[in-house]
């Protein structure tokens, strides 16, 4: 009995070394947070959870949680706190979150921060965040929003600019007509960039001082940054 437990808990050091866990990846509107957690999902098989990606879903669908939100995202405001926690509350209880999970635009307010931790706290064995803050200039970042197109179907993200599909205006997996985002104008991005600098850069200081927290140049090519996120995570979690 002893040695079988011994051997569990063996397991179970064994996986706290291994297991991606949850990774939390930050960073202003356009940064690459969507074109990194894809590159993550290939690489340790665990989910994307981005919540702008779930309340578009909710708008596309016109549940009541869309209909809330819809204005609030196409203005360049957040969606308050409690419901963006409820939905996300919803997605953790899904099974695929068990081996970690790469959280996109979410915690986004401090508000959320301490719900995220508190409940990890409450999670008994959960493994705790590891942050990841990506940086790009201002001038980089409107010309990523503004060049931006997205498969309807896959998700998959592009720009016209420097990272065109190879069939102009349509995707390299699904073929589907690209789509741009309602708030991917320069007049909403500005509104964006107010409330990431005003409600997100304090989050970004939150786990910061926690450690385990990691800031990547996000002005390179897409398999570089991803590379050095990888690393910065396997590191973080020795
Ligand atoms: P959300 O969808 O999260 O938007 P965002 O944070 O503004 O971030 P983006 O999705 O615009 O950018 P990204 O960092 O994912 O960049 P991407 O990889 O696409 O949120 C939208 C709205 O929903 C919010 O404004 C708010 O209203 C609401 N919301 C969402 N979450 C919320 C929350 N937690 N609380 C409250 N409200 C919430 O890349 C951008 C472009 O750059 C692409 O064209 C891409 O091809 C290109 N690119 C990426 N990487 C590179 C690279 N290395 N080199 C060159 N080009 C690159
Ligand atoms: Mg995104």
């Amino acid at each position: 009995m002893s040695a079988l437990m011994t051997e569990i808990e063996q397991g179970r050091e064994a996986d706290r070394k291994t297991l991606p866990g949850p990774i939390l990846l930050l960073g202003a509107p356009g940064v690459g947070k969507g074109t990194q957690a894809k590159e993550l999902v290939k690489i340790w098989g665990i989910p994307q959870i981005s919540t702008g990606d779930l309340l578009r879903a909710n708008v596309a669908q016109g549940t009541p949680l869309g209909l809330q939100a819809k204005e609030i995202i196409n203005r360049g405001e957040l969606v308050p706190d409690t419901l963006v926690n409820e939905m996300v509350a919803a997605r953790l209880f899904e099974p695929d979150t068990v081996r970690g999970y790469i959280l996109d635009g979410f915690p986004r307010t401090l508000g959320q921060a301490c719900w995220l931790d508190a409940r990890l706290a409450g999670q008994a064995g959960a493994l705790p965040v590891v942050a990841v803050s990506i940086q790009v200039n201002y001038n980089q970042l409107l010309r990523r929003i503004t060049g931006r197109r997205i498969c309807p179907v896959c998700q998959s993200i592009y720009n016209i600019y420097v990272n065109p599909p190879k069939r102009d205006g349509f995707c390299d997996i699904e073929g589907a007509a690209l789509i741009q985002r309602d708030d991917d104008t320069e007049e909403v991005f500005k509104e964006r960039m107010r409330a990431y600098a005003a409600l997100t850069a304090p989050v970004v200081e939150h786990y910061r001082d926690q450690g385990r927290f990691a800031e990547v140049d996000g002005d390179r090519p897409i398999a570089v940054i991803a590379a050095e996120i990888i690393a910065a995570v396997e590191r973080l979690r020795q």
